[in-house]
């Protein structure tokens, strides 16, 4: 209905809500342009855009009040501005998108440097400038409220309010879609982020670039969600070609380590530190450089992202590419992902902290998989994507074929029709009657695979075909998962929407997102408190659940 068309709408120039035209007789003479304006960008179209946009863009601290008008004549003087929006973090920021890059040099050559009695300033030029006004009780009268772009989303009780009053099960899944996705300011401001850890970056590597991928550019990020960013030497790839041409060879001196990854923590710490020391807003930095992917984890205050930092992988760029394109293909996708991974965390069964628990990801990974098992299937299998990969699709990474068609156009839209009412009971359903104990999840093949090993939950990399990315999900918090989603696919089976309706009570996707323990008396809670054995607590939290199914079987009747 109109919340899925407000839902595409929000992506932007993220690709999503470009009208998907029926390729015209003459669009082959139009040019390329003409075509990249009528079909859905490709994510190395949409990465590269944003990237470009980001170099041309300043973040302006800003007085609580300000004539938004005088701010913009007088930054005009440096060069056209092609867009600019407001938002609030510890104060009002301006981000101001220039038309060129070098209206930003002009800006920076006529500023003033701060100067302090008690702090000495590392004199680094970024790209973060504080705007004051030179007479600010003579210019008060002219000041307006100007328009904040929102940063985060709405409190989860406003949340459930609003699903309340939607009118199925489908628009309530919409409507959180729509609370919690990323804005397109949301998202110019994560590319932002990228470029300015960029700028300190080139310090040491000038040819290098610093990029968003996970949830930040997938389609499925949440408001709020941490700034996944990979640092990238492209340029050295490019001089692997260039070498080979004429009689001769010249290559680089170049320090030799004897592994990538001792190089990869030996970059990331000279960054780490340069951050820590010199990066204006560049707080609590912490080197985690002995993990499996070493990074460096910091927040970022001027634009209140989290980041975590680390060097190209391939392959997760790839894992980002194939969700953009999942997550392009069919509006419920991301409606599924969205509801169920806010299902997920009001439960518990993920958590911000890495642990036994499910990630995101994987759980994102799963819906993919129900979504490829549905009659007719919402999304093809990565096999078949493979099978519509052309020459410039082909990517081996590491000896693993990472190949899949980039342009969204050749993939045929699904004939599956069912409602989001109906996938969302289902998809509970499915992974509570799932064999976890034979199977594991295969998105290549999309069906199940008998399971290679004994983890609890086996989901096959969709690229490095030997390796589970759920292989820290344990017995305990899989039993959870597929409690709470026979306990979510039974609440929705048993409601009666007009008697929840007019008692006031929470229906549908709203009943799933209130903790089902909340409204038992707290009597269990407390019996509980005393009991340390993670076995006898586990069998309390089935009688709990099992003992709200009756009181709820009870209460239909
Ligand atoms: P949220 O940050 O929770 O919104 O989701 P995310 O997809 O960004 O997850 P996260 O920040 O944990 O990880 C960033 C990216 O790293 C993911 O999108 C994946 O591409 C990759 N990644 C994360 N966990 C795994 C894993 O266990 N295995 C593999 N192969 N890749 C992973
Ligand atoms: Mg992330």
């Amino acid at each position: 209905g109109g919340c899925a068309v407000r839902g595409q709408a929000r992506l932007g120039s993220s690709g999503a809500a470009v009208r998907k035209a029926p390729r015209a007789a003459g669009a082959e003479e139009a040019g390329e342009d003409a075509e990249v304006n009528t079909r859905k960008k490709t994510f190395t179209e949409v990465q590269t855009e944003r990237s470009e946009q980001a170099e041309r863009t300043v973040l302006i601290k800003c007085p609580p009040k300000l004539n938004e008008k005088k701010l913009l004549q007088y930054l005009s003087s440096h060069g056209n501005i092609e867009s600019h929006f407001f938002f609030e973090n510890r104060g009002i920021h301006a981000v101001i998108e220039f038309s060129e890059k070098n209206s930003i040099a002009s800006l920076q050559d006529a500023i003033g440097i701060p100067s302090s009695a008690e702090h000495h300033v590392v004199p680094f030029k970024s790209r973060l400038f504080t705007f004051t006004l030179k007479n600010p009780v003579s210019q008060a009268a002219e000041e307006t409220p100007v328009h904040l772009s929102p940063q985060s989303h709405i409190p989860v009780k406003e949340l459930i309010q609003k699903l309340c009053d939607a009118d199925s099960i489908s628009s309530q899944m919409y409507i959180l879609l729509n609370e919690y996705q990323l804005t397109e300011e949301n998202i110019k401001l994560r590319f932002l982020a990228c470029s300015l850890v960029r700028d300190f970056a080139r310090a040491y590597f000038p040819d290098s670039t610093v990029k968003p991928f996970g949830s930040s550019v997938n389609t499925f990020g949440k408001l709020g969600c941490d700034v996944d960013m990979f640092l990238d030497f492209h340029d050295i790839r490019k001089h692997g070609t260039k070498m080979k041409k004429g009689p001769f060879e010249m290559e680089y001196q170049m320090k030799r380590l004897p592994s990538e990854r001792l190089a990869t923590q030996k970059i990331l710490s000279v960054i780490g530190d340069c951050l820590d020391n010199f990066g204006p807003g560049c707080v609590g930095i912490q080197k985690i450089l002995n993990a499996r992917c070493p990074l460096v984890k910091f927040s970022h205050q001027p634009t209140g992202f989290q980041c975590d930092l680390s060097v190209s992988n391939s392959i997760a760029i790839k894992s980002s590419e194939l969700l953009y394109i999942y997550g392009c293909l069919d509006s419920r996708v991301r409606a599924l992902v969205f509801s169920v991974r806010c299902w997920a965390r009001i439960h518990g069964l993920t958590n911000s902290v890495p642990g036994t628990w499910i990630t995101n990801f994987s759980l994102t990974m799963m819906v993919m998989f129900f979504l490829q098992k549905r009659s007719p299937p919402i999304i093809p299998t990565l096999d078949q994507l493979k099978e519509l990969a052309d020459e410039k699709d082909k990517h081996v990474i590491g000896g693993y074929d990472c190949s899949f068609v980039s342009d969204l156009s050749k993939i045929k839209p699904t004939k599956n029709t069912e409602t989001l009412d109906v996938l969302l009971g289902d998809f509970f359903e499915y992974f509570g009657n799932f064999d976890f104990r034979k199977n594991s999840i295969n998105l290549r093949k999309g069906r199940e695979i008998n399971k290679p090993e004994s983890s609890p939950l086996y989901i096959w990399n969709p690229f490095e075909q030997d390796l589970n990315i759920s292989k820290n999900v344990n017995q305990p918090q899989l039993e959870k998962f597929v409690a709470m989603a026979r306990e979510s696919a039974w609440i929705l089976q048993k409601e009666d929407k007009t008697q929840q309706v007019i008692n006031k009570e929470p229906w549908g996707l709203a009943a799933l997102l209130i903790p089902f323990g909340k409204s038992n008396p707290s009597k269990m809670k407390n019996r509980m408190k005393g009991l340390g054995s993670e076995t006898i607590r586990s069998l309390l939290d089935s009688l709990k659940l099992n003992n709200a199914t009756s009181l709820q079987k009870a209460a239909g009747k």
